[in-house]
């Protein structure tokens, strides 16, 4: 089981031995991801929201090479067909099935050269700023296809992945309970200010969506200290909230009745009328405290109207997140929720940490200024803000990254326990269509008037 560095950092320390092991450790839970997978399970069944994983492995490979050989370095591929094979953005997602990829043996030896040309041009060559960046962003892009292998294993049924110990490891919480807190009720509230939203240089790694921070003027609101539970979130389904179309926007009603969805996706009622939910390739009862969990926009949206509530926009969430009084009458930011350190098992439940979601309650030593919970870690959160760019935005070098999907996705916040720890901020903008039930996304509220 993987567990977070006891020192985990802000940034990846930008020595080339720093970044050398956190592309292995990256590696090694890439790997660790797939190890137990039967062949066919490795290519799975074609869905529109997965990948087939062993090309899904061989890509993040791929990538790697990409920018840290290719463009970095100039250097040519390992695999004259390898553009052909693994590049996301010319190779068609329902063809990925039928590409005659490398065998597993064969592609965990490419992974494993490409690696290796990686470790040896780090350790041979002076490492300069685009150096850096050009590790970072395999590094983190290996980081959220780890992800995606997680919610794919959830999504085919696979058994939660066992993740190997790894250097820097943290023994004290490998066996660790999950911290548990229960439910944490009531909103807080957020003055009105002019608010900074997105990225401010400071010479750390950000992605081209976040840039830049701009002035956004927020009107004051009340936002909840913690996500929506299961227990909420039953009580709306319970009150037949999935068969009333007044709950409903055009949108979501007519998904809610494409996707013939009764209840999220992974809930099922036993004969006795409890609720179970399916985790990984076994089904557990419904923790009534624990976020509920991989539920569409669509739901959230429904669920919002029928508690007259709504959704925060993406601004609102990140004030209720990152602003602290300045003590001059502005809002200055926090990285974290918590401040400006990085997280600790004690901030956020991030990096596979507790296996699963835990009590929305749990984790207070991680409340932002306002007094919100878990806005980092546990789930991803929906936000209403439809995923645009920023004033002012220019594409960065990977520029299938962003800008292919401006206009029709929603923006999400916060990160999952899945979510690695040095990848997340208060800033980061994740993105789904939203229809999409197979992330470990959830939601909390805003009330309707401050
Ligand atoms: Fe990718």
């Amino acid at each position: 089981m993987i567990r977070p560095d006891s020192k985990s950092r802000t940034e990846p320390r930008t020595s080339a031995a720093s970044l050398a092991d956190l592309l292995v450790e990256a590696r090694s839970v890439t790997l660790d991801l797939v190890a137990d997978l039967a062949d066919e399970q490795l290519v799975g069944p074609m869905l529109r929201i997965v990948n087939p994983p062993l090309w899904e492995i061989g890509h993040v490979a791929w990538f790697q090479e990409r920018w840290a050989l290719s463009h970095l370095r100039g250097l040519a591929p390992s695999r004259p067909d390898g553009d052909a094979l693994y590049d996301s953005a010319a190779v068609a997602h329902d063809t990925r099935w039928d590409l005659l990829l490398p065998s597993r043996q064969a592609t965990l030896a490419l992974m494993q050269e490409i690696l290796d040309r990686v470790l040896d041009r780090l350790r041979s060559t002076p490492l300069d700023d685009e150096a850096v960046y050009f590790h970072l962003l395999p590094l983190f892009h290996e980081y959220m296809h780890a992800e995606a292998l997680a919610y794919t294993r959830q999504t085919h049924g696979y058994p939660l992945p066992l993740l190997s110990p790894h250097p820097g490891a943290n023994a004290d919480t490998a066996t660790a309970p999950a911290p548990t807190g229960g439910p944490l009720a009531g909103d807080v509230l957020v003055p009105s200010g002019r608010f900074l939203l997105g990225a401010t240089p400071d010479g750390s790694f950000v992605f081209d969506n976040e840039k830049w921070a701009h002035p956004v003027d927020v009107p004051p609101f009340r936002i909840a200290r913690a996500a929506v539970t299961n227990a909420e979130f039953a009580a709306f389904v319970d009150d037949g909230g999935y068969a009333r179309e007044r709950w409903w926007s055009a949108a979501g009603w007519q998904w809610r009745q494409q996707a013939h969805a009764e209840h999220p996706v992974y809930w099922e009622r036993e004969v006795s009328g409890r609720w179970l939910h399916r985790r990984f390739d076994h089904h557990v009862a419904l923790e009534p405290h624990l976020p509920v969990v991989h539920v569409s926009w669509y739901e959230a949206e429904a669920y919002c109207r029928w508690a007259g509530r709504r959704l925060p926009t993406e601004a609102e969430w990140e004030m209720a997140a990152a602003a602290e009084p300045a003590g001059d009458g502005t809002w200055r930011k926090r990285r974290f929720p918590w401040g400006d350190t990085p997280a600790t098992p004690t901030h956020a439940n991030l990096d596979w940490r507790a296996r699963g979601c835990v009590e929305v309650g749990a984790l207070p030593a991680g409340d932002s200024y306002f007094g919100c919970r878990q806005m980092m870690g546990n789930v991803w959160e929906w936000t209403a803000t439809d995923f645009d760019p920023y004033p002012g935005f220019a594409v960065d070098p990977y520029k299938e990254y962003s800008q292919p999907w401006f206009g029709n996705h929603k923006v999400l916040r916060g990160g999952a326990w899945t979510t690695r720890a040095l990848l997340i901020r208060n800033t980061w903008r994740n993105f789904y269509t939203p229809d999409r039930r197979d992330v470990w996304a959830g939601f909390r509220t805003c009330a309707l008037f401050a």
